[in-house]
């Protein structure tokens, strides 16, 4: 039984997922990721369909820990200075638990024995999963990056860190908050892929219409929370505030309810103008 897992395992080792050069918290340990029949790993290209819903994830030997979480950032967010890019949390699914017997991963790459991290006490995503929708914007290509971090020790203050960070999905910086919750040295194991969009790059000025919300501020809109629902603060460049006494922002109707002009077509931008 063991050596025949082993041999099995042999096979597959010769991919060797891990996270990102570059990213923090790294590991070389495989995560192994896969979108039914479709193997996420090592950086590979994806059709952006096939990753709409969460992956199936899990590690080839048993891992040691009661209590995962699995997050999930896109690296490489378009800001409005490119080539800057920013991050953004895909998911983040705490309370897994890992089988305790090896299935089989079938993919069209072949087939993996892998233990799976199951969601087996149903706990509420701290951020729901949100598939892969790179714009055309710079860069068209976004590394999809997923952690698998041990929990096990984690209080609830460390978990309450997680659960508040992931209110705001956007800049996620996976260091820093895994460092506030204790869990920076816990990554057990990593992967990525590549979601290109085909292009071309749409020109800055032609984004999307901005008032795809009808009115400003209604931050009451039902159902995915903190997914569109501006409930942030927006940042307001000080340069914009200059612009009160500028004639151009006279012939520039305020958003009603929106004096400032600050919830403007960019801070109003909904989540999947850059996922
Ligand atoms: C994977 O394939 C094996 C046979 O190669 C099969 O026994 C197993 O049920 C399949 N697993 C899934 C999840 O379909
Ligand atoms: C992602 O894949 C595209 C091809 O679709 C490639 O051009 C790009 O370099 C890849 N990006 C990364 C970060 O590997
Ligand atoms: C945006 O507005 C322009 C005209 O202002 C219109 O031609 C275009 O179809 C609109 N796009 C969308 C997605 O509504
Ligand atoms: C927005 O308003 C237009 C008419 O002004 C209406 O046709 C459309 O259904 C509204 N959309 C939403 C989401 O309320």
């Amino acid at each position: 039984m063991l050596c025949k897992s082993l041999i099995i395992l042999a096979g597959a080792s010769a991919t060797l997922a891990s996270t990102p050069k570059g990213f923090e918290p790294g590991t070389t340990s495989a995560l192994i990721v896969s979108f039914g029949d479709v193997a996420a790993e090592d950086g590979n290209v994806l059709e952006k369909a096939a990753t709409q819903t969460a992956p199936t994830i899990g590690t080839q030997s048993k891992v040691e820990g009661t209590s995962f979480a699995v997050l999930m950032i896109d690296l490489d967010i378009p800001t409005d200075s490119p080539p800057q890019t920013s991050t953004l949390l895909h998911w983040l699914q705490t309370g897994l638990t890992q089988s305790t017997a090896a299935t089989p991963i079938n993919t069209s790459e072949g087939s993996t024995d892998a233990f799976i991290f199951e969601n087996s006490q149903g706990q509420a995503a701290f951020a729901e999963y949100i598939g892969p929708s790179p714009p055309a914007r710079i860069p068209l290509s976004h590394r999809y990056t997923q952690i698998l971090v041990d929990t096990s020790s984690a209080t609830e203050a460390n978990l309450d860190v997680l659960k508040n960070a992931a209110a705001n999905r956007r800049g996620f910086d996976a260091l820093s908050i895994l460092t506030q919750a204790g869990l920076a040295d816990k990554v057990l194991a990593g992967n990525f892929f590549n979601v290109t969009n085909p292009g071309p790059v749409a020109s800055s000025t032609s984004k999307k219409n901005s008032t795809t919300g009808n009115g400003s501020g209604s931050a009451g809109s039902t159902g995915t929370g903190s997914v569109i629902s501006p409930t942030q603060t927006p940042f307001v460049p000080g340069a914009a505030m200059t612009h009160k006494i500028i004639p151009f922002k006279l012939h520039k109707q305020p958003t009603r309810g929106d004096p400032d002009g600050s919830k403007d077509a960019r801070s109003l931008d909904p989540l999947e103008d850059f996922m």
